[in-house]
């Protein structure tokens, strides 16, 4: 991944993460190709940028689809999946299928067109809840949900795969990931787009629990550095490592509401549900071997994260309408 005409295969690049790998792999110089089914991501988000690369919409589950979007690649960043506890406990095969068969096919295509590397988007879901904090990448791990339990199989699938020397691979698992972009539409919205549209539309938030569950939330130009600090470390070091992807400190959902409200300076009122069955009650990530391995810091905290995504939200006001959210 040296010259600036390297070209790279972003998947899942329509979606909210890898629509930031895209962009700023483009401001990197790479050529840029883009695969997505379009089942969760929208092309909207690479409007700024579409005429810069090469779009195809495809599915990932299919072998010819595969074969054909990585030719002349030298690195994958493989973002695409079906990113949501619930709908996997709604429908296992279907988190199965997107995330774990078309991680296999992705990586034999891989193996067979020569692609050097290959940067697994892998999830802190795998650790399950067990109480140990932080989670550290040599502890067990325990998915306690089809979601968890497919992207630790096509995780290591990923890592298998580069110990094999067959590719290259690297995976990164994040903790809560947010930032401009993040859909707050899906009736499986993740927490701060769901809050903040509750603070633009002036309605109450839900949280599922007391609010006292605590997560590492991660500004997505964290989690954009971290692919390509994997993408381009020594081989001897990246390949076949697993790492985690946080911020290294945790917040509760209350205290999330009280910084959203400082932000948006507008009050957040909240209501309570039922905990979701398949949710983990604490979270924080070790960053020590993100750290050892890919020279990574996390470079922009949450109110930092928190200020610009609400920028954001303000900046698409018009695109962004009142949307229900599932509670
Ligand atoms: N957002 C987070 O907090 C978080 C946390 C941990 C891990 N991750 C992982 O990061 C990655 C990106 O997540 P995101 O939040 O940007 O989700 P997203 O839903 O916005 O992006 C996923 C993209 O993959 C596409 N896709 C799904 N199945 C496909 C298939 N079979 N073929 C082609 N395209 C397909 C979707 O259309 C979508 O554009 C996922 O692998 C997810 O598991 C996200």
């Amino acid at each position: 991944m040296t010259s600036r005409k390297t070209l790279v295969l972003v998947t899942g690049g329509a979606g909210f993460i890898g629509s930031h790998v895209t962009e700023r792999a483009l401001r990197l110089g790479y050529r840029v190709r883009v695969v997505d089914n379009l089942s969760t991501g929208d092309e909207r988000n690479l409007a700024a940028f579409a005429n810069q690369i090469e779009f195809i919409r495809g599915d990932l589950t299919d072998p010819a689809v595969c074969r054909n979007v990585v030719r002349g690649v030298d690195t994958v960043f493989h973002l695409a999946a079906l990113p949501s506890v619930p709908r996997s406990m709604a429908d296992p095969w279907g988190s199965h299928h997107h995330n774990v068969n078309a991680t296999v096919q992705l990586l034999m295509a891989c193996r067979d067109a020569g692609v050097r590397r290959l940067v697994y988007s892998s999830s802190s879901s795998v650790y399950g809840d067990t109480p140990v904090l932080p989670k550290v990448e040599s502890m067990e791990v325990q998915p306690r949900s089809p979601y968890a339990a497919a992207k630790l199989a096509a995780e290591q699938y990923v890592l298998a795969f580069g110990r094999a020397g067959l590719v290259e691979g690297v995976a990164l698992r994040y903790f809560n990931v947010f930032g401009p972009r993040q859909s707050p539409h899906s009736s499986y919205a993740a927490v701060i787009p769901a809050f903040f549209a509750a603070a633009q539309e002036g309605r109450t938030a839900s949280i599922n629990g007391d609010g006292q569950q605590t997560r590492d939330f991660t500004y997505v130009e964290n989690v954009v550095a971290a692919n390509f600090l994997a993408a381009t470390g020594p081989s001897e070091r990246v390949n076949g490592s697993v790492v985690n992807i946080g911020a290294g400190d945790r917040t509760s959902l209350l205290r999330l509401v009280e910084l959203i409200s400082e932000v948006t300076n507008r009050e957040v009122r909240v209501d309570h549900a039922p905990p979701r069955s398949g949710d983990v009650r604490d979270s924080l990530a070790s960053t020590d071997r993100a750290h050892a391995v890919l020279g990574y810091s996390p470079m922009v905290d949450l109110r930092e994260g928190l200020g610009r995504t609400w920028q954001w939200f303000q900046e698409s006001l018009g695109e962004l309408t009142p949307t229900t959210i599932a509670r």
